[in-house]
């Protein structure tokens, strides 16, 4: 069997969509290597966001190409959104690609390599002149099957693959899907063409998706969307005679065992929030993302404030601080009810953290409006802001009817300014922790080598280590070697520490632990362990 190199672009959704692209290939048998030079099989799950992230796909590509032009016998495969956005005419101009795979058809993903293989058609595919295939367009506005897909996507969700041997370090997180898609059309974005409308997933299988991920020993999941406060389950939907679309009620909805559905047969994201929470107590920690300014009910505000392990944590992009430009992109709120919402999410939970995200540079953004904008970075904390300059993208309203008509090098200025802006916002946000004690799940050791914390002679002292933490040398007088770990808070703020040495650090990893935090910097917290030896869980 052929091995197979995955390399992953773009959002979570990407990241969630390779992971069961690769269990569902693994459950066949084939093998996975994260060095390229030992694969046959190379798949790029794309990411047609911004320009800059199509570039960098198609530079693999062209690595690829000359492996094969070097007579290397190799499997091509581009999925995700720019197999979406780009369809056959990738094959066209990129004639080292054998095939390209939507997100909406990644359950086909074995077919389609298996195809390849053999060089031949299946009916009903898009054949390319030489025996490459193309399945795209399922998701997309372009075709008529959505119903189809969807439910042939949400088997592959349902045959996600719950390794416990994978669930030790990185594992114990684990993002599941709730939406599908998008129906907010911003001027800007390709997602609502690459991904389609938006799709909901039934809140059974997204409890039983956590229940199982949790038996496999995850203590994190996020809740993925594209706006995931629009997440709405209709129960039971029964078509009557008219043709007109109705909850079923009556003793039908008893099958659906639980009480956050409503009198109109919906589970809305405040009744599934709630379900997880309390249907899967072994989950510490519950995040989603990504939420929509606008839809956002106090319902939602109640249920997390009143459940403490839905993380206080909403990454909740502004796009910008101009009413003007807000509206030329469609965004369907203004500023005064952008901070309305902040205000509201700050006095139902005072201890939350606010991210966003800021495109600069949109078209006939002016001065003005770029004030604007740093007018609101200035009146929300926000823990951090992803800044992205305006990218044009083919097939978005934007590109159609406004001209990129602000110069690459004001974009560039005024991402810079607002990077400035926001570190000195996030220095502030994250300096209010200081003298305070966080639970931190432990992810990874970072690549700083703390200075040991006493002077190497002392063989037979206890030596302290910070924190009122001590250790004995080793037998033979070497001291351990202190090193720093990293992991985050509940509301997502990045926090590292240091512990005795390495084994140490390998075994807080995919763990939540106390830490005491004494120092911040614009963009994380320092601290100490509180306690060793005994983990919050
Ligand atoms: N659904 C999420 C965002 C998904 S895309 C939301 O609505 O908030 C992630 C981010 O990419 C967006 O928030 C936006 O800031 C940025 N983005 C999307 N299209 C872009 C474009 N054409 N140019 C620059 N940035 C873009
Ligand atoms: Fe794109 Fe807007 Fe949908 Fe977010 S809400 S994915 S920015 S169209
Ligand atoms: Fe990119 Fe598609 Fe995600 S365009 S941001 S990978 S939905």
């Amino acid at each position: 069997m052929k091995t197979v190199y995955l390399e992953t672009f773009g959002c979570q959704m990407n990241e969630l969509d390779s992971e069961l692209v690769r269990g569902h290939l693994e459950s066949i048998g084939y093998g996975f290597t994260t060095e390229p030079g030992d694969a046959q099989i190379l798949l790029f799950n794309t990411c047609s966001v911004r320009e800059h992230a199509e570039s960098k796909a198609y530079s693999r590509l062209g690595i690829v190409g000359k492996r094969k032009k070097a007579g290397e016998d190799l499997v091509l495969g581009v999925l995700g959104c720019m197999a979406e956005r780009d369809g056959v005419d990738m094959l066209r101009r990129y004639p080292q690609v054998d095939l390209l795979c939507g997100p909406g058809e990644l359950d086909k993903l074995p077919m389609l390599i298996d195809n390849v293989a053999k060089t031949a058609v299946l009916p009903g595919d898009q054949p390319a002149e030489d025996g490459r295939v193309a399945l795209a367009g399922n998701t997309s506005r372009r075709s008529a099957s959505l119903s189809a897909t969807k439910d042939d996507l949400e088997t592959l969700d349902l045959a996600r693959a719950f390794d416990p041997d994978r669930a030790t370090s990185a594992a114990r997180s684990a993002y599941v899907r709730i939406t599908r898609g998008c129906n907010k059309f911003c001027t800007y974005c390709v997602v609502p063409y690459t991904r389609g409308a938006e799709v909901h997933r039934p809140p059974d299988s997204i409890v039983e998706e956590c229940r199982r991920l949790a038996a496999a020993g995850v203590l994190e999941v996020t809740l993925l969307g594209q706006t995931v406060n629009h997440y709405r389950y209709h129960h039971g939907i029964a078509v009557t005679i008219d043709g007109r679309e109705s909850p079923q009620i009556g003793p039908g909805l008893k099958a659906f065992r639980n009480e956050p559905i409503d009198d109109a047969g919906i589970t809305t994201f405040a009744g599934l929030l709630a379900r997880i929470h309390d249907e899967v107590p072994e989950i510490a920690r519950i995040r989603f993302l990504t939420s929509y300014p606008r839809d956002f009910g106090d319902d939602v505000l109640e249920v997390m404030a009143s459940r403490p392990r839905i993380c206080r944590y909403l990454h909740v992009p502004a796009q910008s601080g101009s009413n003007r430009i807000l509206k030329l992109m469609n965004r369907g709120y203004t500023v005064e009810e952008y901070l309305e919402f902040t205000d509201r999410v700050l006095r139902h939970l005072p201890d939350a953290s606010i991210a966003g995200d800021i495109i600069v540079g949109f078209p006939t953004e002016t001065d003005e409006d770029f004030e604007a904008t740093k007018d609101l970075l200035q009146r929300v904390p926000f823990k951090n802001n992803f800044i992205f300059k305006y990218s044009p993208r083919p097939g978005t309203t934007a590109i159609d009817r406004f001209e990129d008509d602000v110069p690459e090098s004001v974009k560039k200025l005024r991402n810079n300014e607002l990077l400035a802006l926001q570190a000195e916002i996030g220095a502030a946000v994250h300096a209010d922790w200081v003298g305070r004690e966080v639970d931190v799940l432990v992810e990874r050791k970072t690549n700083r080598r703390p200075p040991n914390a006493a002077p190497r002679s002392s063989a037979d002292a206890r030596v302290s280590l910070g924190a009122g933490i001590t250790t004995t040398p080793r037998g033979d007088g070497a001291l351990p070697e202190p090193v720093q770990v990293a992991g985050r808070t509940q509301g997502d703020l990045i926090t590292v520490f240091d512990v005795v040495d390495a084994d140490t650090a390998d075994a807080m990893i995919g763990r939540i632990t106390r830490v005491k935090v004494d120092g911040s910097g614009p963009l994380l917290l320092q601290g100490s362990l509180v306690e060793t030896g005994s983990f919050a869980s």
